[in-house]
């Protein structure tokens, strides 16, 4: 089913469709009206950790282009905008002093979203961390998380008042585990009990975070975006099986648990639990506040097997190969179906609240030909996902929006600027947008809604 009006047809009116970005992926701007360093601006500049040293200073320049940015959204047809606040911007040096000057840029963002009928929905922390909170140990510090909590409340002090809803974190598998075990993210430390600490650190940020919302902003809808992964067994064998849940428990409900449950899982716990900072009491009470609802992050399926090696630290699971052999550039396997099951496991296992898709894409790198980008195979992907989401509505799921990762091109993380996920071509050496193809369909398809409300 291509044409976006008969997939239209399988939403209900009052569903969201948007576009989503991040601060550090787009802003550029970096030394800008008192913005300091972010542990991402320190990574990217080491010798050997993001694709060709590539980094944030320019990025897609949006910091002085966001007007027209907004526009292009407004033109595609698109009527909610998910995007990042930089806290190095509010607060440079993480704490203490308040940047008025940055403040100022989300103030006229929104305004602008606003004023053009988006709506906005803000993310707190999309990995930017202030720099200078490394020197108390970043995420692996318990003072972070009081840091957050005061860059929340001046956040929904300022801007409580316009945004449409509010997440406190970004993918925090990706902050505690991808960022401090696997040291592929910022700041690059492959350590477990580091990252034991900032996984407990990252979750009482989020239920402090919901307290500073609920303190000054109440009226905004309170979330949290996850990146759950649809954890597949490689095969039916017993062990397959039990590493599978085991990698369910340290993918997913070191997250999830904690938030829609109270507690850690036990196995993890059982594992790795002498390992854990002190949960100090009441940290559990925090964390696990009721939510407005929750986003889901999702691209690709997670097949694991059994690791059979003798000692091997939990979850104790190697990689099982792709069944469909369609890949994106990233190398990411396309499987829509783990999305299905992947909503099905979780409401399952968990009381969750309403669901956004808060980012689904593909990359695809083809460029510019004659002043189009054919990019089919984006189109296809996200032709396959979104009917994904129609069969859960139809399924009674409570999805309520779908934002598309990404709005642009923009600076992939340690991919730096090779890898593109946007709907929109930029060319860095002059800042030119293109819309793609798949842009110009998903723009077709938003356009059938006016977008729906949470509160
Ligand atoms: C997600 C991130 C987002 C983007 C996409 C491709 O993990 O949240 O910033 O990099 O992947």
């Amino acid at each position: 089913m291509t044409d976006p009006k008969l997939l239209a047809a399988r939403f209900p009116k009052d569903f969201l469709f948007g576009v989503a970005t991040a601060a550090y992926q787009i802003e550029g701007a970096t030394k800008a009206d008192g913005r300091k360093a972010c542990i991402w601006d320190a990574f990217s500049n080491m010798p050997g950790r993001v694709y060709q040293g590539h980094n944030g200073d320019v990025a897609c320049d949006h910091y002085n282009r966001w007007e027209a940015d907004l526009d292009l959204i407004k033109d595609m047809g698109v009527s909610a905008y998910r995007f990042s606040i930089a806290w190095p911007r509010i607060i440079p040096d993480g704490t203490g002093r308040v940047n008025e000057t940055g403040l100022d840029f989300y103030d006229k963002l929104v305004d602008g979203l606003k004023d053009r009928g988006i709506k906005a929905y803000a993310t707190l922390y999309h990995w930017d961390l202030p720099l200078a909170l490394m020197g108390d140990g970043g995420w692996a510090a318990r003072s972070t998380a009081y840091a957050f909590q005061r860059y929340a409340k001046l956040v929904m002090a300022r801007l409580g008042d316009r945004l449409d809803a509010v997440a406190t974190f970004n993918e925090p598998w990706c902050s505690v585990w991808l960022s401090h075990l696997y040291g592929i993210h910022a700041p690059g430390e492959r350590n477990m009990d580091a990252a034991l600490h900032a996984l407990h650190y990252t979750n009482l940020a989020h239920g402090l975070g919901v307290d500073a919302i609920r303190q000054v902003a109440p009226q905004v809808p309170a979330g949290l975006v996850l990146n759950a992964h649809s954890v597949i067994a490689g095969s039916d064998s017993a062990a397959d099986k039990a590493a599978a849940e085991r990698a369910h428990q340290f993918h997913n409900g070191v997250f999830f648990d904690p938030v829609f449950k109270g507690e850690y899982p036990a196995e993890f716990m059982e594992a790795l639990g002498d390992r854990m900072p002190k949960i100090e009491d009441g940290d559990m009470e925090i964390i696990s506040q009721k939510l407005d609802w929750w986003g889901l992050n999702y691209y690709t399926p997670m097949r694991v097997a059994n690791d059979p090696t003798e000692g091997a630290e939990f979850p104790a699971t190697v990689s099982a190969p792709p069944v469909s052999d369609v890949k994106t550039d990233i190398g990411w396997e396309v499987y829509a179906p783990a999305l299905k099951s992947l909503v099905e496991n979780l409401y399952d296992r968990y009381t969750l609240p309403v669901c956004y898709i808060t980012e689904n894409g593909a990359c695809y790198n083809m460029g510019v030909e004659d002043g189009e980008v054919d990019d089919q195979p984006r189109l296809d992907y996200y032709k396959d996902h979104i009917g994904i989401v129609a069969d859960l509505i139809g399924d009674g799921f409570p999805m309520k929006g779908y934002f598309a990762w990404s709005l642009m091109d923009n600076f992939e993380w340690a991919e730096g600027y090779k890898m593109r996920f946007g709907l929109v071509h930029v060319d860095y050496d002059t800042q030119t947008r293109t819309v793609k193809k798949s842009g110009k369909w998903y723009g077709t398809l938003a356009s059938l809604f006016g977008g729906g409300n949470l509160g």
